[in-house]
């Protein structure tokens, strides 16, 4: 205990135990524990480059140009290349080579949601939630493939118990529960703005989560990344908790991460528009990476080619699939291959030097993230492939407004309208093909529209589409 007290006022990091005399027992203990938990040589680092230096500010831009990426089919030859893509990810899928990888560790604080982000429902008409339509469509897709998908979820301390306990009232939503592997990502303390670590309390320690980055050492620190080579696992499909409409796991997306021998592969939709929130596929001296919306300057954002188009329009929709032994290196203890932290000024609750909270209405702190697609310039032979947009992203991230539950459900909607048109089946809709009617295609039905094609034509009798209705 002392030598513990004794590193951190070496570190100068000696107010963390302030208020140590003055607790009890539990509190003392709860203390030493989070203390004993902080890596205070990744923390000095990280506060020298980050606080005590600006020098993080300045993105290097220069000679930043768009990546190249595999557009849709678009002719004969690109669709025998993408049925071919197709067949191969079927194929890894077939042999369990395949894993999916839900990232749920975050605070999801803009939805003003108060629980686990994926239990949030999200359906039109039944209401599921986030983690129930990936679990439906996890389990339809090993259904189609013959296989049990294993599924990793990455949760964080804030919301592991009641995560757990989402899916145990639900009896896993009819997944082998064995097949369901919760995973905890590490924590990071805060600091303030010189760089001393702050208390949430006097017997606490303001610690924040390492950010989806942290994914990749949480999955080798869990063992997770053992229990996927004992298994024969060694592609995993990744996606945030927010987006109802990806497609868990793709076959063609797979297929073109094997056929390209990639270590990390991405998916990209043409943004919305120019300043659409999201990070920005590029390369750079040959390396590919992703450039935050934040990071890039607005008119480069804005910047277009000779015939209109924006410059820059491959926007991350932060899909992903992962080489298992790429994720062993970059989230393993190796220097060489690490992902950098971000910083991030945030308002963080705090008790002050006199032990009172405080509840800050400007920036007081430092939280440090790191971000899963920093992984990207390390990844050898990376594959970017365009998807569509209605068919893989409609995150829910705000209350109203973009992005928000009002806008996902329109989305949804369209989307099961358009798999209907291309099963020959009429249903009238508005010219952004949404639809009049409120009606649901079960995720146990049909994992994606090629998928929904094939199983509605199947049907000796099929069901009459009208308000209400849910397919399954
Ligand atoms: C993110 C991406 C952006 C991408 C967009 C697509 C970042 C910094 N940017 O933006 O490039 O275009 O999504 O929707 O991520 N999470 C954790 N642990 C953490 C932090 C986050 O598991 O410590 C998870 C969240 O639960 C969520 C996902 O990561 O599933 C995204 O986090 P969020 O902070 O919402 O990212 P965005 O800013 O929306």
């Amino acid at each position: 205990m002392q030598a513990l007290i004794a590193k951190f006022k070496e570190a100068g990091q000696g107010q963390v135990f302030q208020f140590f005399d003055q607790l009890d027992d539990s509190g003392q203990e709860r203390l030493l524990a989070q203390a004993a938990s902080i890596d205070l040589d990744e923390l000095s680092g990280l506060v020298q480059e980050h606080v005590f230096s600006e020098s993080h500010c300045a993105l290097d831009l220069e000679g930043l140009e768009p990546a190249p990426y595999i557009a849709l089919p678009s002719n004969e030859a690109s669709a025998t290349e993408w049925e071919r893509a197709f067949q191969t990810g079927a194929e890894a899928i077939r042999a369990g080579r395949v894993a999916a990888f839900t990232v749920a560790g975050g605070q999801g604080t803009r939805l003003g949601y108060d629980g686990p982000k994926g239990t949030y429902p999200v359906t039109p008409l039944s209401k599921k939630s986030l983690f129930q339509v990936f679990a439906e469509k996890i389990l339809r897709s090993g259904e189609r493939f013959g296989v049990t998908l294993p599924w990793f979820i990455l949760t964080s301390e804030i919301n592991h118990a009641a995560t757990i306990a989402a899916f145990e009232e639900n009896a896993y939503f009819g997944l082998p529960p064995e097949s369901v592997h919760f995973i905890v990502q590490g924590l990071v303390p805060a600091v303030d703005l010189e760089g001393k670590i702050l208390l949430s309390r006097q017997d606490s320690i303001a610690m924040t989560p390492d950010g989806h980055g942290g994914a990749l050492r949480a999955l080798v620190r869990s063992g997770a990344v053992d229990t996927m080579k004992a298994n024969g696992v060694d592609i995993v499909s990744y996606f945030q908790v927010d987006n109802p409409i990806v497609q868990c796991v793709d076959p063609a997306f797979i297929g073109f991460h094997v056929l390209g021998q990639s270590e990390l592969s991405s998916k990209m939709v043409p943004k919305a528009y120019a300043l659409e929130k999201v990070g920005h596929f590029c390369t750079q001296d040959g390396v590919t990476k992703v450039i935050e919306y934040s990071d890039m300057p607005t008119a480069m954002q804005e910047e277009t080619t000779l015939d209109g188009e924006l410059r820059f329009k491959a926007g991350s929709v932060a899909i992903h699939v992962f080489d298992r032994d790429f994720i062993a290196r970059v989230g393993g203890d190796g220097l060489d291959l690490k992902l950098p932290f971000h910083r991030a000024n945030k308002k963080i609750p705090c008790v002050d030097a006199a032990g009172a909270q405080v509840n800050p209405e400007q920036p007081n702190g430092v939280k440090f993230e790191m971000f899963v697609f920093d992984a990207l310039p390390l990844a050898a032979n990376p594959v970017i492939i365009e998807a569509v947009r209605g068919d893989d992203f409609s995150p829910v991230k705000n209350a109203a407004g973009l992005d928000s539950p009002q806008t996902c459900k329109e989305d949804q909607l369209r989307m099961f309208a358009h798999w209907l048109k291309a099963a020959g089946v009429e249903i009238d809709t508005d010219d952004s093909g949404l639809p009049g009617i409120t009606f649901e295609i079960s995720p146990r039905f049909a994992a994606d529209e090629k998928d929904f094609v094939a199983r509605w034509s199947a049907l000796s009798t099929k069901p009459e589409i009208s308000d209400g209705t849910t397919i399954e």
